[in-house]
Protein backbone atom coordinates (compact mmCIF):
# COMPACT_ATOMS: atom_id res chain seq x y z
CA UNK A 1 0.00 0.00 0.00
CA UNK A 2 1.35 3.23 -1.22
CA UNK A 3 2.11 5.72 2.09
CA UNK A 4 0.89 9.10 1.85
CA UNK A 5 0.55 10.44 5.11
CA UNK A 6 3.28 11.25 7.88
CA UNK A 7 3.38 12.44 11.09
CA UNK A 8 6.46 14.81 12.47
CA UNK A 9 6.24 14.89 16.51
CA UNK A 10 7.45 18.21 17.37
CA UNK A 11 6.40 19.06 20.51
CA UNK A 12 8.92 18.29 23.03
CA UNK A 13 10.69 20.72 25.72
CA UNK A 14 14.24 20.24 23.97
CA UNK A 15 15.82 21.02 27.10
CA UNK A 16 19.28 19.87 25.98
CA UNK A 17 19.57 22.99 23.47
CA UNK A 18 18.29 25.50 26.46
CA UNK A 19 18.77 28.29 25.77
CA UNK A 20 18.51 28.15 22.13
CA UNK A 21 15.16 26.46 22.30
CA UNK A 22 13.39 28.55 25.55
CA UNK A 23 11.57 30.55 23.03
CA UNK A 24 12.13 29.56 19.46
CA UNK A 25 11.51 25.43 19.01
CA UNK A 26 14.29 23.45 18.12
CA UNK A 27 12.74 22.24 15.41
CA UNK A 28 13.10 25.71 13.19
CA UNK A 29 16.88 25.82 14.34
CA UNK A 30 18.44 26.45 11.20
CA UNK A 31 21.28 24.69 9.47
CA UNK A 32 22.79 27.86 7.89
CA UNK A 33 19.41 29.18 6.19
CA UNK A 34 16.85 26.78 6.65
CA UNK A 35 15.26 25.41 9.97
CA UNK A 36 15.48 21.77 10.52
CA UNK A 37 12.05 20.83 10.04
CA UNK A 38 11.87 22.15 6.67
CA UNK A 39 14.16 20.00 5.39
CA UNK A 40 12.08 17.02 7.30
CA UNK A 41 8.77 18.09 5.37
CA UNK A 42 10.57 18.61 2.35
CA UNK A 43 12.34 15.05 2.52
CA UNK A 44 8.44 13.54 3.20
CA UNK A 45 7.14 15.24 0.26
CA UNK A 46 10.02 14.20 -2.05
CA UNK A 47 9.11 10.88 -1.13
CA UNK A 48 5.21 10.72 -1.89
CA UNK A 49 3.82 11.85 1.04
CA UNK A 50 0.76 14.47 0.26
CA UNK A 51 -0.54 14.56 4.00
CA UNK A 52 1.53 15.83 7.11
CA UNK A 53 0.11 15.84 10.78
CA UNK A 54 2.89 18.16 12.55
CA UNK A 55 2.51 17.47 16.50
CA UNK A 56 2.99 20.88 18.54
CA UNK A 57 2.94 22.03 22.21
CA UNK A 58 1.61 25.30 23.23
CA UNK A 59 4.47 28.00 23.03
CA UNK A 60 5.40 26.42 19.61
CA UNK A 61 2.62 27.51 17.07
CA UNK A 62 5.94 29.69 15.34
CA UNK A 63 6.39 26.07 13.34
CA UNK A 64 3.27 26.69 11.94
CA UNK A 65 3.83 30.28 11.05
CA UNK A 66 7.04 28.76 9.29
CA UNK A 67 4.37 26.68 6.77
CA UNK A 68 1.75 29.20 6.58
CA UNK A 69 1.39 31.69 3.17
CA UNK A 70 3.61 35.41 3.79
CA UNK A 71 1.77 37.25 0.96
CA UNK A 72 2.55 40.53 2.03
CA UNK A 73 6.39 39.41 2.35
CA UNK A 74 6.16 37.63 -1.50
CA UNK A 75 4.55 41.05 -2.84
CA UNK A 76 7.69 43.00 -1.36
CA UNK A 77 10.14 41.06 -2.33
CA UNK A 78 8.86 40.71 -5.68
CA UNK A 79 8.71 44.48 -5.64
CA UNK A 80 12.27 44.92 -4.82
CA UNK A 81 13.67 42.52 -7.70
CA UNK A 82 13.80 39.74 -5.43
CA UNK A 83 11.88 37.48 -7.65
CA UNK A 84 13.51 34.26 -6.48
CA UNK A 85 13.45 34.64 -2.90
CA UNK A 86 9.65 35.30 -3.21
CA UNK A 87 9.57 32.01 -5.66
CA UNK A 88 11.00 30.30 -2.56
CA UNK A 89 9.12 31.72 0.18
CA UNK A 90 5.63 31.01 -1.45
CA UNK A 91 6.80 27.24 -2.34
CA UNK A 92 7.37 26.70 1.80
CA UNK A 93 3.65 26.77 2.30
CA UNK A 94 2.35 24.21 -0.76
CA UNK A 95 5.18 21.63 0.83
CA UNK A 96 2.00 19.31 1.37
CA UNK A 97 -1.35 19.46 3.13
CA UNK A 98 -0.02 20.08 7.06
CA UNK A 99 -1.95 20.00 9.89
CA UNK A 100 -1.02 20.49 13.34
CA UNK A 101 -2.23 19.20 17.07
CA UNK A 102 -1.21 19.85 20.24
CA UNK A 103 -0.16 17.17 22.65
CA UNK A 104 -0.30 19.40 26.04
CA UNK A 105 1.30 16.79 28.38
CA UNK A 106 5.44 15.95 27.52
CA UNK A 107 4.26 12.38 27.91
CA UNK A 108 7.18 10.94 25.81
CA UNK A 109 7.18 10.35 21.78
CA UNK A 110 4.89 7.09 22.39
CA UNK A 111 2.28 9.55 23.46
CA UNK A 112 3.04 11.97 20.76
CA UNK A 113 2.20 9.65 18.27
CA UNK A 114 -0.84 8.46 19.90
CA UNK A 115 -2.20 12.04 19.59
CA UNK A 116 -2.08 11.16 15.82
CA UNK A 117 -4.51 8.65 15.60
CA UNK A 118 -7.50 10.13 14.31
CA UNK A 119 -5.23 11.79 11.38
CA UNK A 120 -3.94 8.50 10.44
CA UNK A 121 -7.12 6.19 10.93
CA UNK A 122 -6.29 2.76 9.08
CA UNK A 123 -3.34 3.25 6.85
CA UNK A 124 0.21 2.97 7.43
CA UNK A 125 1.92 6.35 7.70
CA UNK A 126 5.55 7.90 8.50
CA UNK A 127 7.20 8.72 11.43
CA UNK A 128 9.89 11.55 10.75
CA UNK A 129 11.18 12.46 14.34
CA UNK A 130 10.65 16.59 13.90
CA UNK A 131 14.52 17.14 15.48
CA UNK A 132 16.41 14.41 13.31
CA UNK A 133 17.49 16.01 9.45
CA UNK A 134 18.85 13.52 7.29
CA UNK A 135 20.31 14.75 4.67
CA UNK A 136 20.93 12.23 1.52
CA UNK A 137 22.16 13.11 -2.30
CA UNK A 138 20.22 9.73 -3.83
CA UNK A 139 17.31 8.63 -2.24
CA UNK A 140 15.38 10.17 0.35
CA UNK A 141 15.71 8.32 3.64
CA UNK A 142 11.64 8.21 3.78
CA UNK A 143 11.62 6.79 0.85
CA UNK A 144 13.64 4.05 1.16
CA UNK A 145 12.13 3.00 4.31
CA UNK A 146 8.23 3.71 2.33
CA UNK A 147 9.71 1.43 -0.39
CA UNK A 148 10.35 -1.31 2.06
CA UNK A 149 7.22 -0.88 3.06
CA UNK A 150 5.73 -1.37 0.13
CA UNK A 151 7.93 -4.75 -0.60
CA UNK A 152 7.56 -6.61 2.83
CA UNK A 153 4.66 -5.24 3.93
CA UNK A 154 5.91 -4.64 7.59
CA UNK A 155 6.86 -1.93 9.79
CA UNK A 156 10.20 -0.56 8.92
CA UNK A 157 13.05 1.34 10.88
CA UNK A 158 14.76 3.58 10.03
CA UNK A 159 18.82 2.19 11.30
CA UNK A 160 22.15 3.18 11.76
CA UNK A 161 25.36 1.09 13.48
CA UNK A 162 26.01 3.35 16.74
CA UNK A 163 29.35 3.00 18.84
CA UNK A 164 29.39 0.33 21.29
CA UNK A 165 29.85 3.53 23.82
CA UNK A 166 26.85 5.41 22.94
CA UNK A 167 24.41 2.40 21.97
CA UNK A 168 22.87 2.85 25.99
CA UNK A 169 21.76 6.47 24.75
CA UNK A 170 19.60 5.04 22.32
CA UNK A 171 17.74 1.76 21.15
CA UNK A 172 19.24 -1.82 20.28
CA UNK A 173 18.04 -3.72 17.51
CA UNK A 174 17.66 -7.82 17.61
CA UNK A 175 18.70 -8.19 13.51
CA UNK A 176 19.27 -10.63 10.59
CA UNK A 177 20.33 -9.43 6.86
CA UNK A 178 17.50 -9.80 4.50
CA UNK A 179 19.66 -8.17 1.61
CA UNK A 180 22.23 -5.41 1.21
CA UNK A 181 21.29 -2.55 4.07
CA UNK A 182 18.02 -4.49 4.77
CA UNK A 183 17.48 -6.86 7.92
CA UNK A 184 14.61 -8.57 9.68
CA UNK A 185 14.05 -7.32 13.25
CA UNK A 186 12.77 -9.63 15.58
CA UNK A 187 12.67 -7.68 18.85
CA UNK A 188 14.27 -3.87 20.45
CA UNK A 189 15.22 -2.88 23.73
CA UNK A 190 15.40 1.31 24.64
CA UNK A 191 18.48 2.20 26.34
CA UNK A 192 20.16 -0.96 27.15
CA UNK A 193 22.29 -1.40 30.53
CA UNK A 194 26.34 -2.20 29.44
CA UNK A 195 25.80 -5.96 27.85
CA UNK A 196 22.18 -5.76 27.05
CA UNK A 197 21.99 -4.71 23.11
CA UNK A 198 21.12 -6.84 20.87
CA UNK A 199 23.38 -5.61 18.20
CA UNK A 200 25.15 -1.99 17.03
CA UNK A 201 21.87 -1.13 15.68
CA UNK A 202 19.97 1.35 16.76
CA UNK A 203 16.82 3.33 15.23
CA UNK A 204 17.75 6.40 14.04
CA UNK A 205 14.96 9.46 13.16
CA UNK A 206 12.38 7.35 11.04
CA UNK A 207 9.92 4.76 10.66
CA UNK A 208 7.50 3.72 8.69
CA UNK A 209 4.49 1.86 11.23
CA UNK A 210 1.10 0.63 10.40
CA UNK A 211 -2.21 1.51 12.23
CA UNK A 212 -1.81 -1.13 14.29
CA UNK A 213 0.92 -0.06 16.10
CA UNK A 214 -1.86 2.12 18.14
CA UNK A 215 -3.33 -1.07 19.55
CA UNK A 216 0.59 -1.44 20.99
CA UNK A 217 0.46 1.75 21.87
CA UNK A 218 -3.01 1.53 23.95
CA UNK A 219 -2.24 1.06 27.38
CA UNK A 220 1.35 1.26 27.12
CA UNK A 221 2.84 1.71 30.79
CA UNK A 222 5.77 4.16 30.91
CA UNK A 223 8.90 2.80 29.98
CA UNK A 224 12.54 4.34 29.99
CA UNK A 225 12.79 7.71 31.24
CA UNK A 226 9.27 7.20 33.13
CA UNK A 227 7.80 8.56 29.24
CA UNK A 228 5.68 6.38 27.03
CA UNK A 229 8.28 5.54 24.41
CA UNK A 230 7.67 4.49 21.03
CA UNK A 231 10.55 2.15 20.54
CA UNK A 232 8.37 -0.49 23.37
CA UNK A 233 5.29 -0.21 21.21
CA UNK A 234 7.68 -0.70 18.05
CA UNK A 235 9.04 -4.08 20.31
CA UNK A 236 5.73 -5.41 20.66
CA UNK A 237 5.03 -5.53 17.00
CA UNK A 238 8.32 -6.37 16.50
CA UNK A 239 8.05 -9.55 18.56
CA UNK A 240 4.18 -10.58 17.16
CA UNK A 241 5.05 -9.97 13.55
CA UNK A 242 8.57 -9.16 13.11
CA UNK A 243 9.64 -5.63 11.36
CA UNK A 244 11.94 -4.47 8.99
CA UNK A 245 15.20 -2.04 8.97
CA UNK A 246 16.60 -0.34 6.12
CA UNK A 247 20.10 1.18 6.94
CA UNK A 248 19.44 4.32 5.27
CA UNK A 249 22.09 6.48 2.93
CA UNK A 250 21.58 9.80 3.83
CA UNK A 251 23.60 11.41 6.49
CA UNK A 252 21.27 12.21 10.26
CA UNK A 253 22.21 15.29 12.04
CA UNK A 254 20.93 15.44 15.20
CA UNK A 255 19.59 18.51 15.71
CA UNK A 256 18.47 17.82 19.62
CA UNK A 257 21.61 18.41 20.74
CA UNK A 258 24.84 21.02 21.09
CA UNK A 259 27.30 19.17 18.94
CA UNK A 260 25.12 17.70 16.13
CA UNK A 261 23.34 21.37 15.04
CA UNK A 262 27.36 22.54 14.81
CA UNK A 263 27.92 19.12 13.08
CA UNK A 264 25.09 20.28 10.56
CA UNK A 265 25.85 23.69 9.89
CA UNK A 266 29.65 22.76 8.88
CA UNK A 267 28.70 20.18 7.07
CA UNK A 268 26.21 21.62 5.25
CA UNK A 269 27.13 25.00 5.08
CA UNK A 270 30.84 23.53 3.75
CA UNK A 271 28.44 22.25 0.59
CA UNK A 272 26.56 25.08 0.27
CA UNK A 273 26.72 27.55 -3.20
CA UNK A 274 26.41 30.41 -1.66
CA UNK A 275 28.34 30.14 1.89
CA UNK A 276 30.49 26.86 1.01
CA UNK A 277 34.13 28.72 -0.62
CA UNK A 278 34.62 30.74 2.29
CA UNK A 279 33.52 28.57 4.40
CA UNK A 280 36.20 26.18 3.68
CA UNK A 281 38.74 28.53 3.73
CA UNK A 282 37.70 30.00 6.97
CA UNK A 283 37.93 26.56 8.60
CA UNK A 284 41.08 25.79 7.41
CA UNK A 285 42.80 29.18 8.70
CA UNK A 286 41.21 28.39 11.98
CA UNK A 287 42.52 24.40 11.71
CA UNK A 288 46.30 26.17 11.83
CA UNK A 289 45.78 27.11 15.32
CA UNK A 290 43.65 24.10 16.30
P1 LIG B 1 13.40 13.95 21.99
O1 LIG B 1 13.30 13.05 23.15
O2 LIG B 1 14.73 14.11 21.30
O3 LIG B 1 12.88 15.42 22.33
O4 LIG B 1 12.27 13.54 20.95
P2 LIG B 1 12.81 16.26 23.68
O5 LIG B 1 11.96 15.61 24.70
O6 LIG B 1 12.42 17.62 23.21
O7 LIG B 1 14.37 16.25 24.12
P3 LIG B 1 15.12 16.81 25.39
O8 LIG B 1 15.67 15.58 26.04
O9 LIG B 1 14.16 17.60 26.26
O10 LIG B 1 16.21 17.70 24.86
C1 LIG B 1 12.40 13.43 19.53
C2 LIG B 1 11.29 14.21 18.84
O11 LIG B 1 10.01 13.90 19.40
C3 LIG B 1 9.36 15.06 19.86
C4 LIG B 1 10.44 16.13 20.03
O12 LIG B 1 9.91 17.43 19.80
C5 LIG B 1 11.47 15.73 19.00
O13 LIG B 1 11.25 16.36 17.75
N1 LIG B 1 8.63 14.77 21.12
C6 LIG B 1 9.28 14.26 22.19
C7 LIG B 1 7.28 15.03 21.18
O14 LIG B 1 6.64 15.49 20.20
N2 LIG B 1 6.61 14.78 22.36
C8 LIG B 1 7.24 14.28 23.47
O15 LIG B 1 6.57 14.08 24.53
C9 LIG B 1 8.63 14.01 23.37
Amino acid sequence: MKIRKAVIPAAGLGTRVLPASKACPKELLPIVDKPAIQYIVEEAAQSGITDILIIISPGKESIKDHFSPTPALEERLRQTGKEAVAQQMADISHLANIEYIYQTEMKGLGHAIWCAKDFVGEEPFAVLYGDDVIISDTVPACKELCDAYEKYGKGVVGIKPVPLEQISRYGSLKVKPLEPNIFSVSDMIEKPAPGKEFSLYSILGRCVLPAKIFDHLENLPAGAGGEIQLTDAMKLLAQAEGMVGVQYQGTRYDMGNKLGILQADIEVGLKHPEIGPELREYIKNLAKNL
